[in-house]
């Protein structure tokens, strides 16, 4: 283990700043061929309801421009059988990365109710902590995000603070005017900390059948596409907030990218689309921060939120033009 790669985040000590991002790595198996999973700092499950879903009509991913669109829908085998038939080879896989697991429900009142299986289960599955995806519509109020509505978000985040004591990361959407106001919810609620971003409502036209690419017709965009936008958002909120831990996420491909979330404010980041590109992706991102680190005697946790040290930055609102 190299010191000056571990992170704190909040309750949570990692070995590396590199995650393995929601949805994308699977249930860690997929990946053992690439590279040994207890090499990252952490592995965050794909999100986990209570009961299992079988996640959007195809087709469900297009790859686009400068990164790709999903719209999976959250398929997943549901807490029971995640707990009995993916636990034990994850736990063995994961070794000393720290695992997250990842959760959501259909309405405010399910966040509650996986949050206190979780909580029963916590030791049976060794996590470290929960991440709360909130990208959900209500599905029995009208369909709502209820990432997107402050009302709902605190419901959700305050079931879940209510229902267990392990480590909670809220996982903002980028899909509202303002994510501070929900970092402050989280915070109000009693959140562990943040990872942000989650995917951009984004939609692909097939021109030949004019009609969207995506079974669902719109999705989420990932990849390089986002990357500035998460890196404002991780800058936005370390500047709030400059106690509050972040995970940041979005269009990480590289560690130079990787680098400019933990400059603008995360204290560790995840990486998701582009292991579809390259799955040794992570590796050679903490292999690239290792080396920046020693070549300038420097640590990630001192990198963390350096771009806010050469004094305020000149605009007070956003210019766009
Ligand atoms: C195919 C796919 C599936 C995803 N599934 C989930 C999921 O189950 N839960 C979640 O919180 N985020 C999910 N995400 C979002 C990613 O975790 C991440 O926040 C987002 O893709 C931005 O990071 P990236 O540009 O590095 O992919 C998914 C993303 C993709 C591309």
């Amino acid at each position: 283990m190299n010191e000056r790669l571990v992170v704190t985040c909040g309750r949570i000590t990692f070995q590396n700043p590199v995650l393995a991002a929601s949805g994308t790595f699977g249930y860690g198996s997929e990946f053992e061929r690439f590279f040994p999973l207890a090499s990252l700092g952490g592995f965050v499950t794909k999100t986990l309801f209570v009961e299992p879903r079988d996640g959007n009509p195809p087709p469900r991913v297009a790859e686009t421009s400068a990164g790709m669109i999903n719209s999976i829908g959250l398929a997943n085998v549901g807490w029971e059988a995640f707990v009995a038939e993916k636990v034990p080879d994850l736990k063995a896989i994961v070794g000393a990365a720290r695992m997250l697991v990842n959760i959501a429900g259909n309405a405010p009142d399910e966040y509650r109710a996986i949050a206190a299986r979780v909580e029963g289960d916590r030791e049976r599955v060794g996590c470290a902590g929960i991440e709360v995806n909130v990208s959900c519509p209500n599905v029995k109020e009208g369909g709502t995000n209820i990432g997107c509505d402050l009302h709902q978000f605190q419901a959700a985040v305050r079931g879940v603070r209510e229902e267990t004591s392990l480590p909670v990361f809220v996982k903002l959407s980028p899909n509202v005017a303002d994510v501070v106001p929900f970092a402050a919810c989280a915070i109000d609620e009693g959140a562990d900390g943040v990872s942000l971003i989650n995917t951009v409502y984004g939609m692909q036209i097939d021109i030949e059948k004019r009609r969207p690419v995506l079974g669902t017709g719109s999705g989420g965009l990932s990849g390089p596409a986002i990357l500035p936008i998460g890196v404002y958002w991780t800058h936005k909120v370390r500047a709030a907030f400059p106690d509050l831990p972040i995970l940041g996420i979005g269009g990480i491909a590289t560690w130079r990218d990787a680098l400019q979330y933990l400059l603008a404010g995360a204290h560790a980041i995840q990486v998701g689309t582009a292991a579809f590109v390259n799955p040794l992706a992570c590796v050679e991102i903490i292999a690239g921060l290792e080396r920046y680190c020693s070549q300038r005697d420097t640590t990630i946790a001192e990198l963390s939120g350096a771009a806010h040290r050469g004094g305020r930055l000149a605009e007070a609102a956003v210019w766009t033009g």
